[in-house]
């Protein structure tokens, strides 16, 4: 029987980035748009963030349109319902009673190194591991994030493919790759990498790195260069077709001068944004083949699908 792949059609069970802290500050509220749906992420005043689904469950208007924070709860801006950090309807204005049912989906939610994660599970799966905070960020010795964002018109699982896809670092990015490792575990999959890369610019950069995804759409990697570095991928599914690729690189403190270390950051952004793009091309243009031939020299494709379909297949203890 041919296998299915129901990593074709769902998304992906997991953590999911859905922003930075410092979107949304207390007292205030942001939309969403994941997942082929709406949410609604709002803070209190005491800083406690919350994510609800954005649809009133009354007649339907989108709470994150015109709605309003308010003692720590959202107001929807079409008969002024209002919400509890839970999801439950806590005021109707104009009834005596709050209808059973009056109530939107509440949505598990992490902070950490200041981004924003939401647990996303078709199946109702509860978060059964963790995000990791990495040390190194936030301190006197490490600047903040450099950051940038693009939308790509593919699946995740040609994202998280990178992972074991050896052969296509030295085509398409420029890259001569002398140790290329997978290890598997459980939620994680990481990448062991040296090699040498040659930018488009000119010169050469030897490297080593460790790149390990959390679950199905966050990947921190540690790297060695030039300069040590460390810089986190997150992709979320927009749409079926669509996802929103957010990266970013925090680096040490150069020689006392967090300036200096902010616009080298600024410039790494560029050569990521630049990798991505060369990947790009591909990603969007090619087709999925479930049963690729493969050669000696492929990095462990078939090992990186049986990971990934972890987060699609409904999960045993
Ligand atoms: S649609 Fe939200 S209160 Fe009516
Ligand atoms: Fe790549």
């Amino acid at each position: 029987m041919a296998e299915s792949a129901p990593e074709k059609t769902t998304f992906p069970r997991g953590w999911f980035a859905v922003g930075y802290s410092s979107d949304i500050p207390n007292g205030e509220m942001k939309g969403l748009s994941y997942f082929a749906t709406k949410y609604v992420a709002f803070r209190d005043n005491e800083g406690k963030l919350s994510i609800l689904d954005a649809y009133c469950p009354h007649l339907g208007a989108d709470i994150s349109i015109g709605g309003k924070v308010e003692d720590g709860c959202v107001r929807c801006p079409f008969h002024a319902w209002k919400f509890d950090q839970s999801g439950q309807c806590v005021d109707v204005p104009y009834a005596k009673k709050i209808p059973r049912g009056a109530k939107v989906k509440n949505h598990p939610v992490q902070e950490v190194n200041g981004i924003v994660f939401m647990w996303h599970a078709a199946d109702g799966d509860e978060p059964h591991y963790e995000i990791p905070v990495i040390e190194q960020y936030g301190t006197d010795g490490w600047i903040e994030w450099a950051t940038n964002s693009v939308v790509i018109k593919t699946h995740p699982r040609e994202v998280v493919e990178n992972v074991a896809d050896k052969a296509h670092f030295p085509t398409v990015h420029n890259t001569h790759v002398e140790q290329f490792d997978n290890i598997y575990d459980e939620h994680k999959a990481t990448q062991v990498t040296a090699g040498i890369a040659y930018p488009r610019g000119g010169g050469e950069d030897k490297f080593d790195l460790e790149a390990t995804y959390h679950g199905p759409a966050y990947q921190v990697t540690y790297m060695n260069g030039v300069i040590q570095s460390i810089y986190f991928q997150a992709h979320t599914p927009i749409d079926e077709n669509t996802l929103q690729l957010r990266f970013g690189v925090s680096l040490p403190v150069i020689s006392g001068d967090p300036e200096k270390s902010r616009k080298f950051a600024g410039m790494y952004v560029q050569n990521l944004t630049t990798g991505y793009h060369e990947d790009i091309q591909i990603w969007e243009n090619k087709t999925y083949n479930e049963r690729p031939v493969l050669c000696p020299g492929d990095g462990p494709i078939g090992k990186l699908r049986r990971w990934y379909k972890q987060f699609f297949v409904p999960r045993v203890e």
